[in-house]
């Protein structure tokens, strides 16, 4: 499988977000990567369905939807409703987390795990079935531009050796902190999916930055 490419719009200008919501239309990136956060379970506040609705009536390609909030279980029919794709919502926010993932099912979209850097893939092994995609996170979530933490690695070896052994097609995706310094080895790890924020929107050409990373990937 080609590996996927999602700038995360947390870096984005939000004053011109059509401008870089097309920038990504036009870009080799696969999906958008878009970050809820609620304050509480991370201490940072991004923004919510209306931005979110904005987003969709210009993008043309999935939305990738990382909910950094407490009892996501609360407020998945409305994400699915504005235009979500996928929902990945963190194995430390929700206590029925099987249920959850049922619900974002059960909504139309593609349900995936995200992990905080110190909860242990090991936790998934009965539920990794059930998911479309696990999230990595390679930093503390709550904020952009963090330096990628290298604890990373072997977090995304072990879990592909489990979606291996048990004969699935489970994404993992990786989350913070991405460059092209990190890119190559997180493929060559077992990753199939890059979130990069800050790397991309802060540089002199994000599509040419976009698909610098594309390449290096596949
Ligand atoms: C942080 C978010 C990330 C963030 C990544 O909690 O989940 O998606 O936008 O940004 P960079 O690539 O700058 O680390
Ligand atoms: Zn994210």
């Amino acid at each position: 499988m080609k590996k996927l490419i999602a700038p995360s719009i947390l870096a984005a200008d939000f004053a011109n977000l059509q401008r870089d919501v097309e920038m990504v239309n036009n870009s080799e990136a696969d999906w958008f990567h878009i970050d809820v956060m609620d304050g509480h379970f991370v201490p940072n506040i991004s923004y919510g369905m209306p931005v979110i609705k904005a987003i969709k009536k210009h993008a043309k390609k999935p939305l990738d939807v990382h909910l950094m909030i407490e009892k996501p279980e609360r407020y998945i029919e409305e994400f699915a409703k504005v235009g979500a794709d996928i929902i990945t919502v963190h194995y430390e926010s929700t206590v029925h987390l099987n249920r959850t993932l049922t619900q974002i099912e059960n909504v139309g979209c593609k349900a995936g795990v995200v992990l905080n850097l110190t909860t242990p893939v090991s936790v998934l092994e009965d539920i990794l079935p059930k998911c479309y995609m696990v999230l990595i996170m390679s930093i503390n979530p709550g904020f952009g531009g963090q330096k990628f933490e290298e604890i990373t690695y072997q977090k995304v070896k072990k879990l592909r050796k489990m979606i291996t052994d048990q004969q699935l097609n489970t994404l993992i995706e990786i989350d913070g902190g991405v460059t092209n310094k990190n890119a190559k080895d997180l493929i060559d790890a077992g990753a199939d999916v890059l979130v990069s924020g800050s790397y991309v929107f802060n540089s002199e050409n994000p599509t040419a930055t976009i698909a610098d990373l594309k390449e290096i990937c596949n």
